[in-house]
């Protein structure tokens, strides 16, 4: 018998999905051991013109009620009527891979219940990093890990904007211009800029890793419009380059630590070399020390390639997979906010004078590391102490321009 596949949402990623799984349908099939076929496209929207323009309906009932259905590719983005689209289908026991980081992070473990109650399975490596594999990866190939934290770029359109303020001296205004040109930055790029999108992901990894569901309103999230060229430059001749970075660390009282935020990334840091829209997340454990994934992070057939691997997998799973799954959570004190934050900080200043930084952190009981006309790097301090050099600093006529924390990537 024929398995048939509902693709929700025929835009950039919903189009990629049904693209790729028609040139590579020999091969997922035999992979697979099972005769598959995408039965229709649900779209508010007609598409006369495209060759699948007859699998095209606008009801979500039709593909609920049709028992041929079994594997759904979720690619319309936003939580209403995802949510319960998704929702009807999982309760149908209908298998559902998604790319929707918005719908995971908010619903995930509602879904993944609906899922399990229901015997089959909530998939989602499409939601973080687009084309990397790192939610099979974190729940199979490092289950043996204790990990103890996460940190990457898992946001592309700010990684490219970023870039561009750094090799070609751009600002920002011009930089996301350049973004949303080139079809890279969301319609709103809000999401993208103020770090919702890195939240949500990071709330997805998270959850995974710990176990437990974060929601994103608990995760402290500062986008990159702040940002001035000015501090990507200092942060160039400081030997690093600003990075927007999501990252989770379990702290030594078991509460865990995720924010989103601009970093500065070292040179000796991998991904201080990643560029462009691609993405890269480093994982902890006590096993491997640390791993790398890379990956483009967007696009329409690198994320279509990790939603078919969900469909792929969820056709040869029996029943649901439960290592891929967190707990519903009351309350939300197991995540720490940032007094609990430390971090290496780079300062842009103005009106340095001889010998005062260096005097100035000392004073403090913090250490430069590194200084130059415009700024300077110093040790770790929480937010406390790095309020308290600043005001110093200040009071002894030096302005303090931005303070931007530093990745320790060991
Ligand atoms: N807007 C997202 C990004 C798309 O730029 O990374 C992929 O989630």
């Amino acid at each position: 018998m024929v398995k048939k596949i509902a693709v929700l949402g025929y835009g950039v990623v919903g189009s990629g999905v049904v693209e790729l799984f028609y040139k590579n349908k020999k091969k997922i099939e035999a992979n697979t051991h099972t005769e598959l076929d995408v039965k229709y496209i649900l779209d508010l929207r007609e598409f006369p013109d495209d060759p699948y323009a007859d699998k095209v309906v606008h009801d979500i009932q039709v593909i609920i009620d049709d028992p041929e259905v079994c594997y759904v590719a979720e690619c319309m983005g936003g939580v209403n009527p995802a949510f319960q689209f998704v929702n009807a289908c999982l309760e149908a026991g209908k298998s559902v891979a998604t790319s929707n980081k918005q719908l995971v992070a908010e619903k995930g473990d509602i879904l993944l219940a609906a899922a399990k109650k229901n015997n089959c399975n909530f998939f989602f490596e499409a939601s973080v990093g687009g084309a990397i594999p790192i939610i099979r990866p974190l729940h199979t190939c490092l289950a043996a890990n204790d990990i103890s934290e996460i940190a990457g770029i898992l946001n592309g359109t700010t990684n490219f904007i970023l870039e561009k303020m750094f090799c070609d001296k751009m600002d920002f205004a011009d930089a996301l211009s350049l973004a949303q040109e080139l079809g890279y930055a969301e319609r709103n790029p809000s999401a993208d800029v103020d770090g919702a999108d890195a939240c949500r992901k990071i709330c997805i990894l998270s959850s995974l890793a710990f176990g437990k569901h974060v929601y994103p309103e608990s995760v402290y999230t500062k986008g990159i419009r702040e940002i001035a060229k000015e501090d990507v430059q200092l942060a160039q001749e400081l030997g690093g380059a600003v990075k927007l970075i999501g990252a989770v660390k379990r702290l030594d009282d078991g509460r865990i630590l995720p924010t989103v935020m601009p970093m500065v990334v070292l040179n000796d840091s991998l991904i201080s070399h990643v560029n462009g829209v691609f993405n890269a997340v480093m994982v902890w454990g006590d096993g491997v020390d640390k791993t790398m994934f890379y990956g483009r992070g967007a696009g329409k057939l690198p994320t279509a390639s990790a939603v078919l691997g969900d469909i792929i997998d969820a056709v040869k799973s029996n029943g649901t997979v439960d290592s891929q799954s967190w707990e519903a959570v009351e309350d939300n004190s197991f995540v720490a906010g940032m007094d609990e934050f430390k971090a290496p900080r780079m300062y842009r200043l103005e009106n340095i004078s001889e010998d005062s930084v260096i005097k100035t952190a000392e004073s403090v009981g913090i250490s430069v590391i590194s200084q130059t006309n415009s700024g300077c790097l110093v040790s770790s301090c929480d937010e406390d102490k790095a309020k308290e050099f600043a005001d110093k600093l200040e009071s002894i006529g030096i302005i303090v321009k931005a303070q931007i924390p530093v990745l320790e990537d060991n």
